[in-house]
């Protein structure tokens, strides 16, 4: 038997109250633990008995009541949050999904339209579909140009749809300058702009129509706008909004940035889970790393948050692995050997490695690292670093500490 999902419901109305309860009286395993007729005074049984759903009513107060959510949402991981509102306005509907709300309806409420709603909540609480909350969002950065970040972004959201068969979108945030769809060989109908311009028009069918899915994959591309205009409007609220929609569709998120630290690709960062810092070894490279680690450190980003990834990688470098983790205080997370041939073919066909050489190191090498970052696998890192045996003599550390001093 399925366990009974308890529904705390919050409307001034109590007319609009006896209608809810009445929909929810129609739907199998909820359980009404509570109505309160203002989330002010919700509050402290909430954070209390933590329930795994709310209904809420947000058309008054609505400002304190997103503040009131948003604390929910953060605080209590499992809660999904349904906004009720008479009000439409789509800067009100953006709002409450930036604060955590899973659903928002209008009202007077259509009881198909709540069922519908409910249900597919309860099915995420009961554990009979994926939680799309448990969507990753992974980001390679690097404040240095033509480090990798594109060519990873893209192997890697194509290898992690192709082993685990979800819905990954692929997020091209090099606003007018982006190369994702050079590297994949796309003409897509619409970007970023087109999709921010319409967020109150946003579901899954819009997002999987707008967004462009790659040969047939579960990889859907979303190009930065080609147009200046466009992509100067686009503000860093809009980015943040643009990953919480996209959270509730996919289950992982790879965005591709530009190298700098403009406040949109800050944005980016913020709102995501892991951030794949790009780095080759050599020393220019190294110290600009090291200028990312301090900057993620004022930003608060907890450290595991970040992962180390070595590109262009090779085994007879001068520099090795154990003092560039010396150096930076970080251990590598991982390293993509060093292949010109291989890439420059797959990105002049427009196609991913693994279509280009499937047995390929490089290819290998992006199959491994979406083992390491998607969820269905056990994660035996078979990439794990080996570090090469040291060697005494003046090295690189003794000259980036000279160099440092
Ligand atoms: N593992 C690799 N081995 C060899 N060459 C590589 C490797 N990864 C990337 N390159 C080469 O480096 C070049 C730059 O790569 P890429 O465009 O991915 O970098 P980027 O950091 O996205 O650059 P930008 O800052 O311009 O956006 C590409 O032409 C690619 O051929
Ligand atoms: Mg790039």
């Amino acid at each position: 038997m399925a366990v009974k999902v308890d529904t705390v419901i919050i409307d001034p109305e109590q007319t609009s109250r006896e209608l809810i309860v009445n929909y929810l009286s129609n739907i199998e395993d909820i359980n009404i633990t509570h109505q309160f007729n203002d989330i002010l005074s919700a509050q402290d049984y909430i954070f209390e008995s933590r329930p795994p759903l709310i209904i809420v009513d947000i058309t008054k107060k609505t400002n304190i009541s997103l503040d009131i959510i948003s604390k929910i949402s953060t605080s209590i991981k499992n809660c999904k949050i349904i906004v009720l509102s008479y009000d439409m306005d789509s800067n009100i509907v953006i709002k409450a999904l930036r604060a955590g709300a899973r659903e928002f309806l209008i009202k007077p409420l259509i009881e198909k339209d709540f069922t519908e709603a409910v249900n597919k909540l309860k099915d995420l609480i009961q554990g009979n579909i994926n939680d799309t909350a448990r969507c990753k969002v992974i980001t390679t950065f690097s404040n240095k140009g033509g480090i990798g970040k594109t060519s990873i972004a893209v192997n890697l959201a194509m290898e992690i749809a192709n082993i685990t068969k979800e819905k990954v979108a692929l997020v091209d945030l090099n606003m007018q300058m982006g190369d994702i769809t050079t590297f994949l060989n796309l003409d897509p109908s619409f970007d970023t702009s087109y999709v921010i311009n319409n967020l109150d028009r946003i579901d899954e069918t819009f997002l999987l129509t707008t967004l462009e899915q790659y040969n047939k994959t579960s990889l859907y591309v979303l190009a930065d706008p080609p147009d200046i205009e466009q992509a100067e409007i686009i503000t860093s609220e809009d980015i943040a909004t643009l990953i919480n929609i996209l959270r509730n569709v996919f289950s992982y998120i790879v965005i591709d940035t530009t190298s700098s630290f403009d406040s949109k690709t800050i944005t980016a960062l913020d709102n995501s889970d892991i951030i794949l810092l790009v780095s080759t070894i050599n020393l220019p490279s190294i110290r600009n790393c090291q200028r990312c680690f301090d900057l993620f450190k004022k930003l608060g980003y907890p450290k595991d948050k970040i992962k180390l990834v070595i590109n262009r990688y090779m085994e007879k470098d001068d520099i090795k692995i154990e003092d560039v983790e010396e150096v930076l205080d970080h251990k590598v997370f991982f390293k993509i050997p060093n292949n010109y041939y291989v890439i420059i073919g797959a990105i002049n066909k427009g196609i991913p490695v693994c279509d280009q050489e499937p047995n390929s190191n490089l290819c290998k090498s992006f199959r491994q690292l979406a083992e390491l970052l998607s969820d269905n696998y056990s994660h035996n890192n078979k990439n794990a670093i080996q570090p090469n045996k040291r060697e005494t003599g003046l090295g690189f550390l003794d000259i980036f500490k000279k160099k440092g001093d």
